[in-house]
């Protein structure tokens, strides 16, 4: 048994070019319906919810700042990811290309860190679902039981869990399920409702940013950097740089585009170009959102759960339609992220379950639908289950902290790739020789470590479960260690 063993890069590109075998993925995404792929997971809580209390608890004025270099880390991971899903065009994304470099262990492990990734940061973002949901409904008089809004248990502290004496999340669970039944219905459908939601989230993001505009008041910006005030994280540099680690959750989901390398038409082209498309637009809403809310209001008021809704609230009567527009969009936009999420996590479930280390039935495709059916049937269900009972504020780092490794993984990947197949042909090739992939690499070690006490031991708790389960599944199954045997 070899658990550093490699898949070969010709191997997995073979089992993507499949073509018309029962278990193969249609090929019918464009750079379009990817570009929306990838600004449809992106663009959700962290601007709709994060921005107001990074300004208001981390940064001050300056979150405009914590984004920027959030979207340079990220950009430094996506050139890594283009390069990489230009040479294996294939689903799993991260997964698949740490099989071909770093092997069958570290590729288990890459994939139960993308699991976290999008499994719970599906739950995460319905549980912020539900919350503007509520508010929605709060203003039209209709409120639904306490006892169906909320998990059954909380953390104070970021550590101490207590009873809530709640039932569980009943809207969360809802559109969960709702978003499970869209995916099992076709990729098209999916790809579709995708792309009206990702068009109206951008429009109402730029109607924001025009209408504020007027009611920017540049004073508001000063000083840029607030003193810190004495404790680390709390405004000056230090708060500049915890501030980025956690908006690094706001571009979370920009690496969902990789995850669809086997439904894509010219994938060599069309991931790379969508990967950076995505991430572009992503940051430039993201700036120009940050630097007018934080002009539109101090930014000590932001920290609320709908900072935007705030920001125009302030701004008098004559936007109220604007504040609908932004209180229905965050609603839809939240959607978006859901459907593309979960999406995300069934190609991730398809290439284990191709490669054997999970179960079979997760790389079974649906005849009629072409969808992996039981892939998205078991990613609904948990994600409802986690989404119904799990406190949203446990998870958002724990998230963090599992993406970071994957993408740090990913930058270490394209080093290994670089040195061991220089012949393979690389269709995109990240600039600045080495540099691109150790500073990737660099910045997502170095993020992990200002992230809280919490999110190392809710990881570190994952990554054991993670390893029990390939000890004792995934290595026994796994389709390489049965082929080697046989040889
Ligand atoms: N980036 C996604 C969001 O902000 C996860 O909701």
């Amino acid at each position: 048994m070899n658990i550093w063993a490699r898949k070969p890069v010709e191997e997995l590109c073979a089992d993507a070019a499949e073509g018309g075998k029962a278990a193969a993925l249609p090929r019918s995404l464009g750079i379009f319906a990817l570009t929306c792929i990838g600004v449809g997971s992106t663009v959700g809580a962290g601007i709709f919810v994060l921005t107001g209390s990074v300004a208001a608890e981390h940064a001050g004025p300056a979150v405009g700042a914590c984004f920027l270099l959030a979207s340079i880390a990220c950009l430094l991971t996506a050139l890594c990811y283009a390069e990489l899903s230009s040479m294996i065009p294939v689903a799993g994304s991260a997964y698949s290309y740490t099989y071909a470099t770093l092997g069958e262990a570290v590729a288990w492990t890459v994939g139960w860190c993308l699991m976290m990734e999008y499994l719970f940061s599906a739950s995460l973002v319905a549980i912020s679902w539900a919350g503007y949901a509520q508010s929605t409904l709060h203003q039209f008089g209709i409120e639904l039981p306490a006892a169906l809004m909320s998990a059954p248990f909380d953390a104070r502290d970021g550590w101490h869990l207590y009873a809530t004496g709640t039932l569980f999340n009943l809207p969360a669970v809802l559109v969960t399920g709702v978003c499970t039944l869209v995916l099992l219905g076709g990729l098209k459908t999916s790809t579709r409702i995708n792309n009206v939601m990702v068009v109206s989230k951008i429009i109402a993001i730029l109607v924001l940013i025009a209408v504020g505009l007027k009611y920017v008041e540049p004073v508001r910006w000063t000083p840029y950097v607030p003193a810190n005030t004495g404790a680390f994280g709390a405004f000056g540099v230090s708060g500049v740089i915890q501030g980025t680690a956690i908006l690094v959750f706001a571009y979370i989901g920009f690496d969902t585009v990789s995850t669809m390398g086997q439904e894509t038409r010219n994938p060599q082209r069309a991931i790379p170009l969508s990967l950076m498309l995505g991430l572009a637009i992503c940051a430039v809403l993201y700036l120009a959102v940050s630097f007018v809310i934080t002009g539109m209001v101090p930014y000590k008021d932001l920290d609320v759960p709908d900072p935007m809704y705030l920001a125009l609230d302030r701004a008098g009567p004559e936007v109220a339609w604007a504040r609908l527009l932004v209180g229905f969009v965050a609603v839809v936009g939240l959607v978006s992220v859901l459907l593309v999420t979960l999406m995300g996590q069934v190609r991730i479930f398809y290439a284990m379950g191709r490669d054997r280390l999970l179960p079979a039935a997760f790389a079974r495709v649906h005849e009629k639908t072409r969808v992996p059916h039981i892939g998205t049937l078991v990613t609904g269900v948990v994600s409802m289950i986690a989404a119904g009972l799990l406190p949203l504020n446990v998870l958002g780092d724990v998230i963090s902290m599992g993406t970071l490794l994957a993408f740090g993984i990913v930058c270490g990947g394209l080093l290994v790739l670089r040195r061991t197949r220089p012949d393979l042909p690389r269709p995109f090739r990240a600039p600045g020789g080495i540099w691109v992939p150790l500073a990737g690499a660099g910045c997502c070690v170095g993020l992990m470590t200002t992230l809280p006490r919490i999110a190392w031991v809710g990881f570190l708790a994952w990554l054991i479960i993670g390893v029990v389960v390939y000890g004792n599944y995934g290595v026994r199954h796994s389709r390489l260690q049965v082929q080697a045997a046989q040889e």
